[in-house]
């Protein structure tokens, strides 16, 4: 697991080289494999995944609305045959799964597009797969495949498949806001010089490892842990605490920092620690304002911060981990990065086997 973590710098870049130059290209070119049959109208976005790659699926949902204006839904693979999504006209419905061979999100997928095959044109499914193994049996379900190309990952917690997923959803993103006119191409300019910033943002980020490995030693006792975060940093609370539960088996809560006021507060006393995601993009000084709240109750809390915060929010963590400043879209890609890490220490320092965690296997096929 810490190899892979370790890996990521030059897997993003990978991952980087393969789809940049399809945004940057002028007159365009768009990724060959899917943009040439790519529905001209789209109404709507469906989303279907499991785990991790729901938490990177939540993500891709908050870019797509807010920097293309398209409706998304999101549904857990695992929910589907149950509560499926509604049937809507000329919806791109997108697969996320690291394996490519998860059945929860595999029935998912195959449900939808029996259904779909029966109906009118503009109902007919259109399928988009992200995967790390272009040759899994996703790929045979969906129309287009679009690789992650994240290289093998061995350990049980998805680290770099993660991040990875997260660089082709952000493409797409930028691909359908192209395609939608949401966009300049200034402004895809603007994004394409900021990713290309991230591996050396990320091996910023992985120079907190020693920091992390000394939280680890001293928090790493505890019973439970909460982790928060606002607007897309949500997603990221909820992955941060799965990484937690799953190799340490810390028992860690993900929450919206503002659903955490209306009740789960109640649970807090100067034995839960608190790891508060808080990037300076809009949702700032509300998250500063609910862990001022929160402080008052004893909780120790650790930031996660960048470095463009104020000394004065710097100074009022128990430990404040400063990130580099990035575009606020692509905040998740680096914050996600010490929850990894402290998720590994935490396990290491318990003396469990990271890799192959109790209870768990690598893809859950059946
Ligand atoms: O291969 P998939 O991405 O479809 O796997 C889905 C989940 O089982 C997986 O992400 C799981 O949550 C990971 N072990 C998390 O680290």
């Amino acid at each position: 697991m810490l190899k892979e973590i370790h890996e990521q710098p030059q897997a993003v870049q990978t991952c980087l080289a393969a789809y940049v130059p399809s945004l940057k290209s002028a007159p365009r070119t768009p990724h060959p494999t899917i943009f040439p049959a790519f529905p001209a109208t789209l109404n709507e976005v469906h989303i279907l995944a499991c785990g991790t790659s729901y938490h990177a699926g939540l993500i891709a949902q908050y870019w797509i609305e807010q920097l293309v204006g398209l409706p998304v839904r999101i549904r857990s693979g695992s929910e589907f045959l149950e509560a499926s999504l509604p049937m809507t006209a000329n919806t791109l419905t997108i697969g996320i799964t690291q394996s490519g061979e998860t059945a929860d999100t595999l029935t998912a997928i195959a449900l939808d597009k029996q259904r779909r095959l029966a109906q009118a044109s503009a109902f007919q499914p259109r399928l988009l797969g992200i995967t790390n193994q272009p040759d899994s049996a996703l790929s045979k379900l969906v129309d287009w495949t679009l690789p992650t190309l994240a290289g093998t990952e061995i350990g049980v917690a998805a680290t770099k498949t993660f991040v990875n997923q997260l660089i082709v959803c952000f493409y797409l993103t930028l691909e359908l806001a192209l395609s939608c006119k949401a966009i300049s191409p200034e402004k895809i300019q603007t994004y394409s010089a900021e990713w290309s910033t991230l591996p050396t943002k990320i091996r910023a980020v992985l120079e907190l490892e020693t920091q992390i490995k000394h939280i680890a030693q001293e928090w790493g006792n505890r019973q439970h842990c909460i982790v928060l975060g606002r607007g897309i940093s949500q997603a990221i609370a909820l992955e941060g605490a799965l990484k937690l539960k799953e190799t340490s088996y810390l028992h860690a809560e993900g929450y919206s920092a503002g659903e955490f006021m209306h009740g789960p507060i109640a649970l807090l006393d100067a034995h839960i620690p608190v790891i508060a995601i808080a990037p300076t993009d809009s949702t700032h000084a509300a998250m500063i304002a609910n862990l001022r709240k929160i402080q008052s109750h004893g909780s120790p809390i650790i930031g996660i911060l960048t470095e463009d915060a104020t000394p004065e929010t710097a100074t009022m963590f128990d430990h404040a981990l400063i990130l580099p400043a990035i575009a606020h879209p692509l905040s998740p890609i680096l914050s996600v990065i010490p929850l990894q890490l402290l998720a590994y220490h935490i396990a290491v320092q318990r003396g469990l086997n990271v890799d192959k965690p109790r209870h768990l296997t690598k893809t859950l096929s059946e």
